[in-house]
Formats: structure tokens, sequence, C-alpha cells
């Protein structure tokens, strides 16, 4: 029997929790390697190793202290722990993921990881460490479903919401890295935006990061060629009032929006990833008063 099995046999139980994301990220390679073992998604369907590529060098992470609200199993934290030297705070409303992270943690003695069992809504994102970046991925179209259950009873309801909720996260970093889905709750049935209209839902970002006081500094949407699929980035100096001229990429000069619906890649593949930068310096004192829970 491998000196593993019963540390794989404790972290499999935990990963595959039939919780609505679990089985959502794959393990580090770092920890694959060293256990021997690992937890296989369908990149095809949904990528965390091309978004930690594109992720490495969207900022110098090194001695950064980094938030990671949402975080899963940890893929994102974990690896740039381990790999670009910063210090991540994974906040995670799944207590087993939680303990996931923890074990691998304290497996590879990772001092810098740190693992916060909570939901991270409207009334705690203020109240957060400070940090100089987060992390928001996958996590704010499923508000209404997943946390604050009261505030969003309907997609068109998200986009106030997650108006103020990015304002009261201004308070706590001053750099965000963002990737949200079309549909609320994940369900096709609901789409905030038509999937097919890469466009729109951009400019819906644009619209609710600016009103919450952020600038998308850099983007980058998912292109798939001969080499696979990759992460690359918009030409946001083309940006004006229509965003058509950003989301070309490549010499290719073809519209993701067509790309991607051509080439039949997943929803998940059109979610744009946004490096956003605090526009103005902030107090938790400007940001918006909390809205009321619905009866
Ligand atoms: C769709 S997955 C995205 C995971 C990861 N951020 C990524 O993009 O690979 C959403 C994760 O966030 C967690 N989650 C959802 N809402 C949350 C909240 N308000 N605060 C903290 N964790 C949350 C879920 O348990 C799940 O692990």
């Amino acid at each position: 029997m491998s000196r593993f099995s019963s540390l794989q046999e404790e972290l499999a139980n935990l990963y595959y929790d039939r919780s609505k994301h679990s089985v959502y990220q794959t393990l580090p390679k770092f920890v694959e390697e060293a256990l021997g073992f690992n937890f296989s998604i369908d990149q095809q369907w949904r990528g965390d190793e091309v978004r930690m590529a594109y992720l490495s060098d969207l900022i110098d992470w090194s001695d950064k202290r980094v938030v990671d609200i949402g975080a899963n199993t940890g893929y994102f934290s974990l690896n740039l722990a381990r790999h670009h030297g910063c210090r991540a705070i994974c906040y995670e409303s799944n207590a087993r993921h939680c303990r996931l992270i923890e074990r691998i943690a304290d497996y590879f003695a990772m001092q810098d990881i740190c693992v916060v069992e909570r939901s991270v809504g409207i009334r705690e994102v203020g109240s957060m460490v400070e940090a100089d970046v987060a992390l928001l991925l996958n996590v704010l179209h499923h508000v209404g479903h997943d946390f604050d259950q009261t505030r969003v009873n309907s997609p068109s309801e998200v986009e106030n919401y997650c108006i103020e909720y990015l304002a009261r996260l201004r308070t706590r970093v001053s750099t965000l890295v963002l990737q949200m889905g079309y549909n609320w709750g994940g369900n096709k049935t609901t789409p905030i935006i038509a999937v097919s209209d890469t466009r729109k839902f951009f400019d819906y970002q644009r619209r609710i990061l600016s009103l919450a006081g952020w600038r998308i500094a850099r983007g980058g949407m998912a292109f798939r060629d001969a080499a696979g699929i990759s992460y690359r980035d918009l030409d946001l100096s083309a940006l004006t009032g229509d965003s058509a001229a950003a989301l070309r990429i490549g010499a290719e000069s073809r519209l993701v929006q067509n790309l991607s619906v051509q080439e039949g890649m997943s929803e998940f593949y059109r979610r744009p990833l946004l490096l956003c930068r605090a526009e103005y310096a902030s107090s938790r004192a400007d940001s918006p008063a909390a809205s009321s829970p619905k009866s």
C-alpha cells in the first residue's frame, strides 16, 4: 500500500463531495506530482490551467497579499503561493473544500496559505482583511443562489448587487481579477446576458466596474488555435464607447464573440478574465449603503 493512500483517500473524499461546485478545479501540478495522483476535469469544458497561465504574468504576485473569494479547492491560491511568492487568504463557503485546502497546505508546510470558511456576501465583503489583490472568479453570478439569497431574486437584479459588492470590495483591495458567468446561478434558462453576446456581456462588466469605481487595466479572452486554448489579451487601447474593436484578437482580427460561438467553445471560455484597478482611493465610508433584504 502506498504511503500516501490514506491521505489520498482523505483528499478524494473531500474533493468528490457532490456539492454544486465540486470537481470544478484540478489539483495543482506540484500536489499531483508529489502525491502521485490527480483529479481530472474536462479542460475542454472548463479550464483552470489555461487561466493560471494567463494569471501568472498578469501582475507581479511576489509578496502580495491575495484574497481568493470562492477559492473552491484552492487551485489558484496554492499555485500562487507556491510558485509566485504571495500570501493567499482563501475565503470559501464549502467546509469540505476548506478542509481540502488546509490539508494540502499542511502537508506541504505552506505558511502562506490561510483558509477562512465563510460566505462573503455583501455584508461581509467590506470586512474582509485588507489585501493587495482580490481574485473574484466565477462567484458573483451565483448571487441569490449560493449566497445572499434574499437580496437577488432575478437576473435583472444582479447588476445593482454587483455594483454595490464591487464598490465595497474596493475598500479592501486596489487590484481585482474578475471573471463572471453569463447565466444567473449557472442556469442557462436564466441568462443575465445571452451567451451568444460576448460584446454585450463585456459592456455589462465595463459598466458595473466603472460604476463601482474600477477601471479595466487588462483583459483576456480564451482563444483556440492549433496549439490549443489560451487566454489572449484584448486590445484595450482600441476601447472606445463601442467595445467591438477591443474584442478582436491577434492578426486574425476576428471578433471573439464570433470565434467562441462558431468554434463551439463552452460558455465558460466565453467569460473574459479582467484585471481591474481601483479608479480612486477608497475608504469604507464611501461604499454605498447596504441594500435592504427583500421580504
Ligand atoms: C463556480 S466556483 C468558482 C471557483 C473558482 N473561483 C474558480 O473560478 O475556479 C464558486 C466557488 O465559490 C464558492 N462560493 C460561492 N459563493 C461564495 C461566497 N459568497 N463566498 C465564498 N465562497 C463562495 C463555492 O463554494 C465554490 O467553491
